[in-house]
């Protein structure tokens, strides 16, 4: 499938304003997902907020269908919540962990989470363990299976890090989990709605995602799956009387689905925003999506290695559309500022976001071009002819 990009440009008010490149921060809405909230919101005002819900109601629900089609999931296997990292956590948190279990991660892994192993080491005596990357910077799925014992409770991988376009081995990772029956966790914050995601091909058990950034749903969204089967045994750290009934003086029983990691109030009109934001990257098809995001970003990184100075810092050998540079003798944060006042959104990655690889890679800050489907071959030649002029001012 061909994209309509007129027609896609012509849904996105924000391009009228700025050449948008802080997608992995949180994209430019399209028509419809604004519509969605501000008409929820009109009719909040109108005839009360929870008279709305129910009116939304059937809406409402469906979101999970669309959801649950987005990942290849179960409608039962969803909860939607605030962000990544709620469903992150929420999951994280229910896992029990014992003195001597390990948890595997790798080394691009996002900060939050990080620093959730760190608390739940230092709290249940769990040992919190890196899986070395290959050369190319993937997680090394050769190094992982050697590290492989009876002692290892977790996987938990980002698929796409917040500093770079790598693009992890999910599937491949999965395959070791499965084979050997310890839980695999995937944050794939920056992947859902960048890139095909199917929750049965890669074979993880959970996996988190958040509305503002690929899927260009509202801020303050995001969903959590949770593979049938280990969801029932799983009892979320924090519940209430959404999660759970209140059967008897002295017991309540948490709901069988995912929903027992949500909670009773929500902000329906964001919702139904993340809805529509779905349905919309499900009429344009992922892989489409994808395609076009690799077109983009390789061409991007191909302008950008033209300009002397600059120094590309994305490793993996697939890579998507974060887009990291940095040019010698000027300040990340003076390049974001000087696009700015050009119109040019982009973000700088600071080294505390993924330490264990800013370290290892001895990345200062770095400039983060995020590129998504929406963007033109114009902007990206605006970007990339920008840094030439940023670049050709420092050697004046
Ligand atoms: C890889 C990764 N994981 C998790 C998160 C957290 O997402 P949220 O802010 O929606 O909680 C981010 C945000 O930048 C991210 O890049």
């Amino acid at each position: 499938m061909t994209i309509d990009i007129e027609k896609i440009r012509a849904d996105t008010p924000g391009i009228g304003n700025v050449a948008h490149f802080n997608n992995a921060g949180a994209s430019l809405m399209p028509t419809p997902v604004l519509d969605a909230q501000i008409d929820h919101l009109k009719l909040e005002a109108s005839i009360g907020g929870y008279e709305a819900a129910a009116a939304a109601a059937e809406r409402c629900e469906a979101i999970y269908a669309s959801v649950a089609k987005l990942i290849h999931a179960e409608v039962e296997e969803i909860a939607l919540v605030e962000n990544a990292t709620v469903a992150w956590d929420m999951a994280f948190y229910s896992l029990p962990f014992e003195k001597g279990d390990r948890i595997l991660t790798a080394e691009a892994e996002y900060a939050a989470n990080y620093i959730a192993y760190l608390q739940v080491a230092r709290r249940a005596g769990a040992v919190v363990e890196t899986i070395p990357s290959t050369n190319a910077g993937d997680v090394d799925t050769r190094a992982l299976e050697d590290m492989i014992d009876e002692r290892v409770k977790l996987i938990s991988i980002t698929h796409i890090p917040t500093n770079g376009g790598l693009v992890n081995p999910a599937a491949e990772i999965g395959r070791i989990a499965n084979a050997h029956g310890i839980t695999y966790l995937l944050d794939a914050c920056q992947s859902v709605g960048q890139l095909p995601v199917n929750v049965g091909e890669i074979g993880c058990d959970i996996l988190s995602a958040t509305g503002r950034k690929y899927l260009r749903g509202p801020r303050g969204t995001g969903f959590l799956y949770v593979r049938k089967g280990l969801l029932e045994t799983l009892e979320p750290p924090m519940i209430d009387l959404f999660a759970a009934k209140w059967v008897a003086p002295d017991r309540y029983e948490l709901r069988p689905d995912a929903r027992r990691f949500e909670n009773w109030e929500n902000n329906y009109a964001a919702r139904l925003g993340l809805g529509v934001a779905v349905d919309y990257a499900l009429d344009l098809g992922l892989e489409t999506i994808w395609q076009r995001i690799l077109d983009l970003s390789s061409n991007l990184r191909a302008r950008l290695s033209e300009v002397d100075g600059v120094e590309l810092r994305d490793i993996g050998t697939v890579q998507g559309g974060i887009v990291t540079f940095t040019l010698d003798g000027v300040d990340s944060m003076a390049i974001k500022e000087a696009l700015s006042g050009q119109g040019i959104n982009v973000s700088v990655s600071h080294p505390a976001s993924t330490l264990l690889d800013a370290t290892r890679r001895n990345l200062p800050p770095v400039v983060r071009a995020s590129v998504h489907y929406y963007n033109a071959e114009t902007e990206v030649e605006r970007l990339a002819e920008a840094i030439g002029i940023i670049a050709a001012k420092r050697e004046a």
